[in-house]
């Protein structure tokens, strides 16, 4: 058979690993693929060549737009990223009948439900394993591995440079700002890495693995999603001290009312395997009601273990362009007239425990007035640390863990215990989850 060809666009750090994992592996690819798998064409703006062996073997220029109009292109792999030019470029592609593979988690989260219609209208295929936790195959394993399941929940660290900067500030002690520098500069941040520090890199890869788990559409715009970047290292402290370590969670669950869409800092139990996830490590917990939990581990991020991800998606491109399109995997798991329309619950209504800390004056009284609040709004605390007042203040940082609650209650009690006299400033509040198989 014919090798496939394939048209890349964007040559940076993703786009060079696949270049050149596909290049190293060709024989072996081309021996699960049953044909060869060639990369003929690249556009770049910029590009090093000198990590790129080969690369002057292949038609590389600079005009992306003419790689999706080249008719001697069977696959489009889409590297750039960000929404646009790449949403324009991907429906160009489909819409000359060439199969798509991308690692554009934005754009498959804010655009995806549009580019599936166009691909299934056309009967093309769009891949974008790369697109969450990089290099683990989360997408093959829940789209199928686990179909004969009814899943609950997903929690994830899916966000490398997230995880990376928590485990420098917990283990070393470093600086919040010093630690995204060096996650720059090794390639796994975002090219605005506020989408990593505020979580809205999470939230789109936690809206692709919600459309998968629960056959609901893609809704980026109702994940709620919060930062890293209020978290101080006395969190990280006090939360070891009760046990716990602090990730930032991108989490998903099938309630009765409706579906969680959440990414937040997340307190987890230390004896949970993901809660030793550390460093730029991606992993994802999947409960599922047959097999149980199941644990995802590898690297989120970087050039190869992302390129290990668009390469896999290119062979499984390669081998199923000549099958039926109905007889494809769908792309969101379920076949597309049986997505369902299950509510996405407001953040108010998402019922979780609770790690505060506050400051309160060091006077008689006032732990009596917070757990009256607490237990008026139906909270029940499973913990309290209260700490000596430090040298020659008054007063004193408490720390309390709660039982479930939900999130308006708590907001209400947090209010009224934040108006009392004796306690100065806010109240630090994080979110607790135990990931058991309750
Ligand atoms: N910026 C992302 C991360 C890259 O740090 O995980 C992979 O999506």
């Amino acid at each position: 058979m014919k090798p496939v060809r394939v048209g890349l666009l964007g040559l940076g750090t993703v786009g060079g690993g696949t270049f050149n994992v596909l290049r190293r592996n060709a024989g072996e690819i081309a021996r699960r693929a049953g044909r060869g798998i060639e990369i003929t064409h690249a556009a770049a703006r910029e590009y090093e060549p000198a990590g790129l062996p080969g690369i002057d073997t292949i038609e590389v220029g600079d005009d992306a737009f003419a790689l999706v109009e080249n008719p001697d292109i069977d696959i489009i792999v889409e590297l750039i990223g960000g929404y646009e030019p790449a949403r324009e470029l991907v429906l160009r592609a489909i819409a000359n009948g060439k199969h798509v593979v991308t690692a554009n988690k934005a754009l498959i989260a804010t655009h995806g439900n549009e580019i599936f219609a166009a691909a299934q209208k056309q009967g093309v295929m769009v891949a974008f394993e790369a697109a969450v936790a990089g290099g683990i195959p989360i997408i093959k394993a829940v789209r199928e591995g686990l179909t004969a399941n009814r899943i609950e929940w997903i929690a994830g660290i899916i966000n490398g440079t997230g995880n990376f900067i928590l485990t420098e500030m917990r283990d070393k002690g470093r600086d919040f700002a010093d630690v995204l520098a060096e996650a720059q500069a090794l390639g796994y941040a975002e090219a605005d890495p506020t989408f990593d520090v505020e979580g809205i890199d999470a939230a789109h890869k936690l809206a692709i693995l919600a459309s998968l788990a629960f056959g609901i559409p893609l809704q980026f715009d109702r994940v709620y999603t919060e930062g890293i970047g209020h978290i101080t290292r006395d969190d990280v402290s006090y939360a070891g001290q009760l046990g716990y370590r602090i990730k930032h969670l991108g989490v998903t669950r099938r309630t009765g009312q409706g579906v969680e869409l959440r990414v937040h800092p997340t307190l987890i139990p230390e004896k949970r395997l993901i809660a030793n996830v550390d460093g730029v490590m991606n992993a994802v917990l999947v409960q599922a009601d047959a097999v149980g939990p199941t644990l995802y581990y590898g690297a989120g991020a970087g050039a190869e273990p992302t390129a290990s991800a668009v390469v896999a998606d290119l062979v499984d491109v390669a081998r199923t362009m000549t099958v039926d399109s109905e007889n494809r995997v769908p792309h969101l798991a379920f076949q597309p007239d049986s997505l369902s329309n299950l509510p996405i619950l407001d953040m108010d209504d998402v019922e979780t425990s609770y790690y505060l800390r506050l400051c309160a004056a060091d006077e008689p009284g006032v732990m009596a007035n917070i757990t009256r609040i607490l237990g008026d709004s139906g909270i029940s605390i499973e913990a309290v640390i209260q700490k000596e007042p430090p040298e020659g203040e008054q007063q004193v940082p408490i720390i309390m863990l709660t039982r479930r609650v939900r999130e308006q209650q708590m907001n209400t009690a947090i209010r009224q215990i934040e108006s009392l006299a004796s306690v100065q400033g806010t109240i630090t509040r994080i979110r607790m989850e135990h990931l058991g198989n309750e």
